[in-house]
C-alpha cells in the first residue's frame, strides 16, 4: 500500500470513529471555495473556535494593513509608531490596556516599559507567557506626555480593538485600568469598584482590574489584581 492510500485509510478510520461518537460534522471550519485548506501552514486548528490559527494571523495582518498610516485622530501627529498589539492569534487570554507610553511608541510594541514589566510578571505568575496571550490597547498611538486618551480618540480607534477581539476570540479579556475598563464594559464606575467581577464585551467575559502603572504606585493593591487573575484562570479552565 502506498503512503497516500495509507493516509486515506487512516482518515476513513478516524471519520468512522467520529461518526460512531455521533458527530455529523467535523468540528472544524474551513475556508476556501472547495472547503479544503488552502495553505500548508494551516496545520493547527484552534480547538476552541475551529478556525485555523493561520487564518487568524492573516486576518490580524490585514487589519493592521487597514490601519495603515492612520490619521483618524489627532494622536497621529505626535506618535513615532502605531502600536497594533502582539501575541498569539489563538490566545485564550487577552489583555487590553489604555494606550502606548514612551517606550511602546519607540518599540511599536505594547507594554514594554516599566508598566510592561509588572504586566509580564503577572502573566508569568499566571503560568503563561507573553507569547501565549494577546496584548493590545484601546488607542494605538501614544497620547502626548502620556495624558489620558480622550473620548473621540478612543472612538476613532474603537473599531480596531473590536475587530482584534472578534478575530482572536479569546475566552477571557482582562481590561487594565480605568480607560480600558470603561471602553470595554461601558461603565463609568471607578475601577476600584468595577474590578473583581466579570462583564461582557462582544460576547466575551471581561475582568476589569487595576492598571500595572497604578500597581507600581500602589503595590499593596497587587493582591487584589492577583485575586482577579485567579478568577480569570478559573474561567479559562471551565
Ligand atoms: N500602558 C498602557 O496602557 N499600554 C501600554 O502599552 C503601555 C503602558
Amino acid at each position: 500500500m502506498d503512503s497516500k492510500t495509507e493516509i486515506i485509510k487512516d482518515l476513513r478510520k478516524a471519520m468512522e470513529f467520529y461518526q460512531e461518537l455521533g458527530f455529523e460534522h467535523l468540528p472544524v471550519k474551513l475556508s476556501g471555495t472547495d472547503g479544503a485548506p488552502t495553505s500548508a501552514t494551516r496545520s493547527k486548528v484552534s480547538e476552541r473556535s475551529g478556525v485555523y490559527t493561520a487564518d487568524k494571523a492573516k486576518a490580524l495582518k490585514e487589519l493592521q494593513k487597514e490601519i495603515g498610516d492612520c490619521r483618524r485622530c489627532g494622536l497621529s501627529k505626535g506618535r513615532a509608531n502605531i502600536v497594533f498589539g502582539e501575541g498569539s492569534p489563538d490566545a485564550e487570554l487577552m489583555f487590553v490596556g489604555e494606550g502606548p507610553g514612551r517606550e511602546e511608541d519607540i518599540q511599536a510594541r505594547p507594554f514594554v516599559g516599566d508598566a510592561g514589566k509588572v504586566l509580564t510578571s503577572l502573566i508569568s505568575r499566571m503560568g503563561l507567557s507573553r507569547e501565549e496571550v494577546y496584548i493590545a490597547n484601546v488607542v494605538k498611538c501614544r497620547p502626548p506626555s502620556n495624558r489620558n486618551p480622550e473620548e473621540d480618540e478612543m472612538e476613532a480607534c474603537g473599531p480596531f480593538i473590536e475587530r482584534q477581539t472578534d478575530i482572536i476570540s479569546p475566552k477571557v479579556i482582562v481590561a487594565l485600568g480605568r480607560f480600558a475598563a470603561r471602553r470595554l464594559t461601558g461603565s463609568r464606575i471607578p475601577i476600584s469598584r468595577l474590578r473583581g467581577k466579570f462583564y461582557e464585551y462582544r460576547g466575551i467575559p471581561v475582568m476589569p482590574t487595576f492598571h500595572p502603572a497604578y500597581l507600581m504606585r500602589n503595590p499593596r493593591d497587587k493582591w487584589l489584581t492577583w485575586e482577579d487573575a485567579q478568577q480569570v484562570l478559573k474561567r479559562i479552565k471551565k
